[in-house]
């Protein structure tokens, strides 16, 4: 059988060094027998603008969609500030996310105990943290229609988006978050702003008729001010929080400081199934190319390694390399290796290759 092929999109900023450990756990993987791919490499976001003047060429666009998955480290930075709008680093991520229809994202905020200090909150409120924020990714106000900045016939300026829904594209993302209910705790909370837009009035009522599918799975309805204060109040309430574009956007920042860091957080991006069951998958981290570290050494490598983890489960079925990965990054936690934005008293503090020494050591372990 062919070997899967799997496409490497590193990007700018620490999103070099992070796929670096990354490359380091597949080759390992490889020697190990665990699991083997076929490595592709392409460029998005500024890197691509400084090559080929945008930040997503058509080019790259076909080779993910050919392979099998894709791993994308991060876009941006103040080098392409200057840049016109439609071609900056972040239209890349945007593009790459439309072409390949991967409407669903799955960013799962999970504290690992060893961790559970480092979080800004109490012990109590975040110890044993586990929510899955489904996010959707390739429509509403980030993509709707009519959109710009216009010079009025008085000259007074005028910016404007539009936060658009049909019911296909709530009704497919509703189903994502509760076919994940199903294998979790049975409970989907729908995030909308139904009290004053009508897009996600309409939102919320297609919820409710995707429920009527799921009669295990209990559904509740938040305004997104009140879930973004429930998520630091309390944020063990919920199991899986399913939300628009914008709104999944903010969410997901916040919920991942519960973790203890922006650092930690995975994601999974998905299309739809073909008839084989084949879905486009692009595994990203949450964070940024955080321009202020880069180059240093100093980048959390584990929500890049932990988004493999992600692909190995989620586009691969390889259930049991995913859960030796993830059990190599706890182990790594447990043994107190810390990057500077997990840092606590008494930990060992490690750069990114010293954080993937130790993952790979434990790899090489369990
Ligand atoms: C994210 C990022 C992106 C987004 C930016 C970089 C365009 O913040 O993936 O959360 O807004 O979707
Ligand atoms: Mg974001």
């Amino acid at each position: 059988m062919a070997k899967k092929t799997v496409m490497l999109l590193p990007g700018d900023g620490i999103g070099q060094e992070v796929m670096a450990q990354v490359v380091r756990i597949i080759e390992w993987m490889d020697t190990a027998g665990v699991a083997s791919f076929d490595l592709r490499e392409g460029l998005i976001g500024g890197a691509s603008i400084d090559k080929f003047g945008v930040p997503l060429t058509d080019e790259t666009v076909a080779d993910c969609l050919a392979c099998d998955a894709v791993l994308m480290g991060a876009v941006g930075g103040p080098k392409w500030d200057d840049v016109p709008f439609d071609k900056k680093p972040e239209r890349g991520l945007l593009r790459i996310r439309k072409d390949m229809g991967l409407f669903a994202n799955l960013r799962p905020a999970l504290v690992f105990a060893e961790l559970a200090e480092a979080s800004t909150l109490k012990h109590e409120v975040v110890a044993g943290l586990d929510v899955m924020i489904v996010r959707e990714l390739t429509g509403g106000i980030y993509f709707g229609q009519p959109r710009g900045i216009e010079t009025l016939p008085n000259g007074d300026r005028k910016g404007y988006n539009t936060l658009v829904y049909t019911t296909p594209e709530i009704r497919r993302i509703g189903q994502v978050a509760f076919d994940l209910a199903m294998k979790r705790g049975k409970k989907v909370t729908s995030v909308d702003k139904a009290n004053v837009l009508e897009s996600t009035i309409l939102w919320r009522e297609e919820m409710e008729v995707v429920a009527k599918d799921y009669p295990e799975v209990a559904l509740s309805h938040l305004y997104v001010d009140n879930a973004a204060m429930q998520l630091v109040r309390n944020p063990k309430q919920f199991d899986v929080m399913v939300t628009t574009n914008m709104f999944g956007d903010i969410l997901s920042d916040c919920a991942a400081m519960l973790t203890g860091s922006l650092g930690m957080l995975p994601s999974a991006s998905l299309g739809a199934a073909d008839a084989n069951g084949k879905r486009n998958a692009l595994y990203e981290p949450v964070h940024g190319s955080a321009p202020d570290i880069a180059g240093q050494d100093l980048a959390n490598p584990l929500a890049m390694i932990l988004s493999l983890a992600m692909m190995l489960r989620y586009s691969f079925d390889l259930d049991a390399a995913a859960d030796k990965l993830e059990g190599a990054v706890k182990a790594a936690l447990a043994a107190g290796f810390r990057t500077g934005d997990i840092m606590q008293p008494g930990a060992t503090k490690v750069g990114t290759k010293g954080m993937g020494d130790a993952v790979l050591k434990y790899l090489a372990e369990a």
